[in-house]
């Protein structure tokens, strides 16, 4: 298993729109075992493939450590997602904070559904269907957003963002020490 870099929010690859995996492959599963390497080394909850370079449908989340913390959750342990699918959101809204470890330091609130139904490929490609509440359901959309281009930045208002400008700069310009790599896109340089 290999700690991979983690891009910065500003590379291109978080803004695409990825890929369906189209078939299991030793490749694969070697990527999925060093996503869970590279989450658990960072110590985030969720990580999805763009930010490891790769435009491809997968998402890992081990939630347990918030779960535990709340009694009515049911513990999942680590779980993989592949080619997901959200097929049903609560109307419901919550506003909770997050963070993304594309986006070092920057947390802000969210509002997002506070219940999900998910489908989607384990990492066996068995299909599975999820209901998820909670953390989980929020770790999940959170994730599933980077599989669409999306960036929980882009759900603050103009005055939110504006608070986090320097340290967006510094993620930008390669300047801010963080605990884990990261790949930040170098600025062009002058001539
Ligand atoms: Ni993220």
């Amino acid at each position: 298993m290999a700690i991979l870099p983690i891009v910065t929010y500003n590379d291109a690859v978080l803004r695409q729109k990825a890929d369906p995996v189209e078939a299991d492959s030793e490749e694969l599963q070697t990527l999925i075992d060093d996503m869970f390497e590279t989450m658990y080394n960072s110590k985030g909850v969720g990580l999805a493939a763009p930010q490891v370079g790769k435009a491809v449908q997968l998402f890992v989340i081990d939630a347990d450590e918030m779960t535990n913390e709340l009694d009515d959750e049911e513990d999942l342990g680590p779980l993989v997602f592949i080619n997901p699918v959200i097929i049903a959101s609560d109307e419901e809204y919550l506003k909770i904070e997050e963070g993304c470890l594309s986006i070092p330091e920057v947390r802000d609130e969210v509002s997002r559904p506070q219940k999900i139904t998910i489908t989607y490929k384990d990492r066996n490609f068995d299909s599975q269907t999820l209901i998820a509440d909670g953390w989980i359901s929020r770790v999940i959309q959170h994730e599933y957003d980077h599989l669409r281009g999306i960036l929980f930045l882009d759900y603050l208002s103009a005055f939110r963002r504006r608070l986090h400008r320097n340290t967006l700069k510094k993620i930008k310009e390669g300047s801010l020490q963080t605990e884990y790599a990261l790949v930040p896109k170098l600025p062009i340089e002058q001539e």
